[in-house]
């Protein structure tokens, strides 16, 4: 099935070389950083970040030489299926995102939020693939769960180029606004340097401290405990209902791309990283990356059980409204029930 479908592509691919070509040229956009320099030092930051990570349809990494069939199928998987959220360029400013809360990942930075690493930290492949395969609960992140698992590789491979791309621009625009030069020499240690930032995070990745102890009325009342108290503080933003009411959280706080966000709503249920206790685990323990959510990695440090029972206590509020509905359900109907007993 898979060699008829690329065969039949390779015929659609004939027939359009002489007929309808490709969709309307794909660029790259510059960042503000790089368009407020003069032409000359814009000039030398497109032909270098062209050099190391090619163009939207001839994307490569640094150094290679010849084609990358992998990156060239992420690449178009990704202008199909993200870019119109996330922008040809990944910077988050895709024609439908203006609208969007939280806004689609602007990757330029470098910064993602759902990692299984410490708090500053790169995330590793998996997250980035994960965070794709289940999509983000509770924002406009779609699940691309169907896809099969080659194109899912295919299209992280080419998240991380743009996510690499950007960060080097970043670096070149600040280093050519200080020095009113691009550095040729220094740019394939700069790019070094963001691809090594991805293989210390691989060895940095966050496993739970202790075993998850039992999911009992004990562990959540102890994790309520620990939310109201002084020491983690999750009340301070998400309210001693965790329904993030409180007047800080209301004013909202700027993340680190630009735009305003809060404290989650703990009991709408939908985590945003997962719902995993492995997730929730993380969230908490490693704090989320470009947001306000501090990391109690070392506040908590002297008592490691904590972190679960907090997890089990976020879990209990987010089936709360669950409870209230059904309960509210159950009542009705015994209501109602009872009416009808009363009536015949
Ligand atoms: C309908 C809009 C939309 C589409 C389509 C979309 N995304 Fe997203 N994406 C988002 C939003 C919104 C977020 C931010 C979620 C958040 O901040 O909690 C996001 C976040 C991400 C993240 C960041 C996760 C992190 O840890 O910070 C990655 C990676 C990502 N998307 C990849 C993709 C890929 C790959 C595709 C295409 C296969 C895609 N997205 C399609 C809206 C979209
Ligand atoms: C300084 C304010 C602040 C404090 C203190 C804080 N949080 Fe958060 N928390 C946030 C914000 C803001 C977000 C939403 C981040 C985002 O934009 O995705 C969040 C998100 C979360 C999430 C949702 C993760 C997801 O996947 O959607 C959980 C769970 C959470 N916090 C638990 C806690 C717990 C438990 C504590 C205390 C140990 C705590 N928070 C302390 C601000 C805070």
């Amino acid at each position: 099935v898979k060699r008829f479908f690329s065969l039949g592509m390779l015929v659609v691919t004939a027939a359009c070389s002489v007929g309808c070509g490709r969709a309307p040229d794909l660029k790259f956009t510059s960042s503000k950083e790089v368009q407020s320099l003069d032409a000359k030092l814009q000039r030398a930051i497109v032909e270098q970040l062209e050099h190391n990570y090619g163009t939207p349809t001839r994307p490569k990494l640094p150094g290679q030489k010849g084609e990358n069939a992998q990156l060239q199928r992420g690449a178009e998987i990704y202008q199909s299926h993200c870019a119109a959220c996330h922008g040809v360029t990944g910077d988050g400013a895709g024609p439908v995102a203006a609208f969007m809360y939280p806004r689609p990942r602007d990757y330029r930075r470098g910064t993602f939020k759902f990692t299984s690493t410490p708090y500053g930290f790169k995330p590793i492949r998996d997250d980035l693939l994960r965070t794709v395969r289940q999509g983000a609960r509770g924002t406009s992140m779609p699940s691309f769960a169907l896809f099969p698992e080659d194109d899912l590789q295919a299209v992280v491979d080419y998240v991380m180029v743009l996510t690499n791309r950007g960060e080097l621009e970043i670096l070149l625009a600040s280093q050519a606004e200080s020095d009113d030069e691009v550095d040729l020499e220094a740019v394939p240690g700069l790019a070094a340097d963001i691809h090594a930032s991805w293989e210390k995070a691989k060895q940095q990745t966050v496993e739970p401290l202790t075993r998850e102890p039992p999911y009992t009325r004990e562990s959540i009342e102890l994790g309520k405990k620990a939310f109201l108290s002084e020491t983690a503080i999750c009340h301070k933003c998400h309210g001693e209902d965790g329904r993030g009411q409180t007047s800080d959280n209301l004013k909202g706080f700027v993340d680190s791309w630009g735009f305003q966000t809060r404290a989650a709503d703990l009991s709408a249920g939908m985590f945003h990283g997962g719902q995993r206790s492995a997730d929730i685990y993380r969230r908490i323990y490693s704090g989320i990356n470009g947001t306000p959510m501090p990391s109690f990695q070392a506040k908590l440090a002297d008592q490691p059980e904590t972190f679960w029972h907090l997890v089990h206590y976020v879990q209990f509020i987010s089936s709360a409204r669950r409870r209230e509905v059904v309960s509210e359900y159950n009542a009705r109907k015994a209501a109602s029930a009872s009416a009808a007993g009363e009536g015949g």
